[in-house]
């Protein structure tokens, strides 16, 4: 660790969280639906939800791509803060979360913004028009992210957003042997993201740490 940089201990992560802007009632209310409905517990966290929206709206996008819905909850917060008349795609494999998206979806303030398209990332993005987009947000299945960083940087505008979710691999990227298959798949992805050319890109340590880039 550089002499300029203050290590994240757990207590200043509880500091950020405690600073950061108060998570809204109705995606609160989102969370603990999709825990009674049996969703898997793996959304974007508050402070992360809060990066988003700030860095979404100083950009100005209009027209969003997310790869991995699941209950919704990032699709509404991206679609908070896009310009008024933009859209949010989102892409979700699992038909039962597509359903519970919809629901929550429809009674959000930003339905008229969204569509969540059923079926294989791939195969949705495979579709797009190249430079179609603002931003793009990845997160889903990890041994795909190579080639959803291809599609970023095919379909997103230049000084356009890419935002990939799980940069620590929930907290294991440093470990040597893992025997979850998804935490080589990301200290693979990370390695090859960051030497990338087309993408200006950092890792953010909100959440389970984030990649955010520009479009060169
Ligand atoms: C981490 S969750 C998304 C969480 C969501 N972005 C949020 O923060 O609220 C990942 C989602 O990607 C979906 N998924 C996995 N593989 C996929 C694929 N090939 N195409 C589309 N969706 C996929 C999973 O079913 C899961 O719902």
């Amino acid at each position: 660790v550089s002499s300029e940089t203050t290590p994240l201990s757990a207590a200043l992560c509880d500091y950020l969280a405690a600073h950061a802007p108060p998570e809204d009632p109705f995606l609160a209310e989102l969370k603990c639906a999709a825990q009674e409905a049996g969703l898997p517990r793996i959304c974007i966290s508050p402070e992360q939800a809060a990066f988003f929206g700030i860095v979404l709206r100083a950009c100005r996008v209009r027209e969003v791509v997310e790869v991995g819905t699941l209950g919704g909850y990032s699709a509404i917060v991206i679609a908070r803060a896009i310009v008024p008349g933009g859209r949010v795609r989102t892409i979700e494999v699992d038909p039962g979360y597509a359903a519970f998206a919809r629901e929550w979806v429809s009674r959000s303030d930003v339905a008229a913004r969204i569509n969540v398209l059923e079926g294989v990332a791939a195969d949705h993005l495979a579709a797009m028009p190249d430079a179609s987009i603002d931003a793009m947000f990845i997160d889903a299945d990890k041994e795909s992210y190579p080639h959803y960083a291809d599609e970023a940087s095919r379909l997103v505008v230049s000084g356009g957003v890419v935002l990939v979710d799980n940069a620590f691999a929930f907290g294991r990227i440093l470990e040597s042997n893992p025997d979850d298959p998804d935490v080589p798949a990301i200290q693979a992805f990370n390695e090859t993201f960051r030497r990338r050319t087309d993408f200006t890109s950092i890792i953010v340590p909100f959440g389970d740490g984030c990649w955010m880039g520009v479009k060169r």
